[in-house]
């Protein structure tokens, strides 16, 4: 097996330094020699002995030789290029790009049946967490019912430190960047739009249906205050970043919601940069995948296993509908935080100081929203 890895960022180093580590046993394995090829850059890199650095990606892809091209450099528009360009040159391709993934995948899949190639992209959900393969193999005797997950790391992380060291959300924001923890474009990650691109991906795959990312509604962790975060801890409830995908008769309920979770749910006892995602089936009820959601080697450890996937002979199938109801889950139980009492049905009430504090029965939000005055606060309950 012979492989060129587009891309030299973080990640990409994790794969050549693993791939050159674990030479010897990957290709016990799988009874083959496996070869990086080429580390594909625009900037000057240094490599390992044997590799070929490139500026030129087209050197990888028009290479005879080469079995699979790795995508690794982001991003929905030269990654889309590349990645079409490998298939039609009938080589397999990893990715570990949600964004390009989420968008474009009906047209990446396409494209990977006509080559009769592989597309795998494990590392673009839950980082190194085995969750795709597992849905797209391990329960396919199930039909998939509802997705849970904290699937952004960042703000896990933001939020941990808002609740632990008791933060408001620009001091946890700034600690997250000075670690690097941040995406170069803070939005993605802040107002849930990367927890977004990862749910719409399990949600595909769990319910056989294309999802038009662009109607995935998120409501971000910028709002969560040390106010409310005070307020959730003292009432036995985490603030998390809930995404969550529904099987409706009808559609598809998903959206990315800052979620006041209980603290007995598994759920809510994943902390700082840690993921994990639920599945709850009909045959094997709800199962748990949980891990670290980012990193240089976890990220790399899920790309590495689906270059070794890629000697199977058996293809994903991604024979699936387009959906045509794609709505936000908006029945819910809420958390309100307002000045003045207000007239709700509600299963707890606290007054403390000048607020007044709903834990709301399960209502539509359309039917809470006249209730609120312009200053009310008010998060989803999980749990
Ligand atoms: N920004 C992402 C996160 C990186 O925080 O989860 C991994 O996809």
């Amino acid at each position: 097996m012979q492989i060129g890895v587009i891309g030299l960022g973080t990640v990409g180093y994790g794969v050549v330094d693993i791939l050159t580590k674990e030479k010897k046993r990957l290709e016990k394995l799988i009874g083959q020699e496996v070869v990086v090829k080429y580390g594909c850059s625009l900037d000057d890199v240094e490599l390992p002995n044997g590799i070929i650095a490139t500026k030129d990606y087209k050197e990888v892809i028009n290479d005879k030789d080469i079995d699979v091209v790795v995508e690794l450099i982001g991003g929905t528009t030269i990654a889309k290029k590349i990645i079409l360009e490998a298939l039609e040159a009938k080589k397999h391709v990893v990715t570990a790009n949600k964004a390009l993934i989420a968008h474009y995948g009906k047209e990446i899949y396409q494209c990977a049946n006509e080559n009769n190639c592989h597309i795998l992209y494990e590392a673009s959900v839950g980082g190194g967490i085995p969750v795709l393969v597992s849905q797209k193999e391990s329960l396919v005797a199930n039909n998939t019912k509802k997705i849970t997950g904290i699937l952004n790391g960042t703000t896990n992380f933001i939020l941990t430190l808002m609740e632990k060291d008791n933060l408001d959300f620009n001091e946890a924001l700034a600690i997250a960047e000075s670690l690097g923890y941040v995406e170069a474009n803070p939005a993605l990650d802040l107002d849930g739009i990367d927890a977004a691109h990862k749910i719409c991906i399990l949600a595909q795959n769990g319910f056989n249906q294309f999802i038009d990312a662009d109607k995935i509604q998120c409501n971000g962790i910028r709002s969560v205050t040390k106010k409310d975060m005070n307020y959730a801890m003292k009432f036995g409830y985490r603030i998390k970043l809930i995404a969550q995908a529904k099987k409706l008769d009808d559609g598809i309920g998903i959206d990315v919601s800052t979620s006041l979770v209980n603290k007995e749910m598994l759920v809510a006892n994943v902390m700082d940069a840690y993921n994990v995602v639920e599945i709850d089936t009909d045959y094997l009820e709800n199962v748990l995948y949980y891990g670290k959601g980012a990193g240089r080697y976890v990220t790399a450890s899920a790309v590495v296993s689906d270059i070794i996937k890629t000697h199977q002979n058996d293809l994903w199938s991604h024979e699936y509908e387009d959906c045509q109801n794609v709505q936000p889950i908006t029945k819910a139980k809420y958390y309100i935080r307002c000045s003045k009492p207000i007239d709700v049905d509600y299963i707890e009430y606290y007054s403390k100081q000048d607020d007044h504090i709903y834990f709301t029965k399960e209502m539509e939000l359309e039917d809470l929203k006249p209730l609120l005055e312009q200053d009310s606060v008010y998060f989803k309950v999980h749990g």
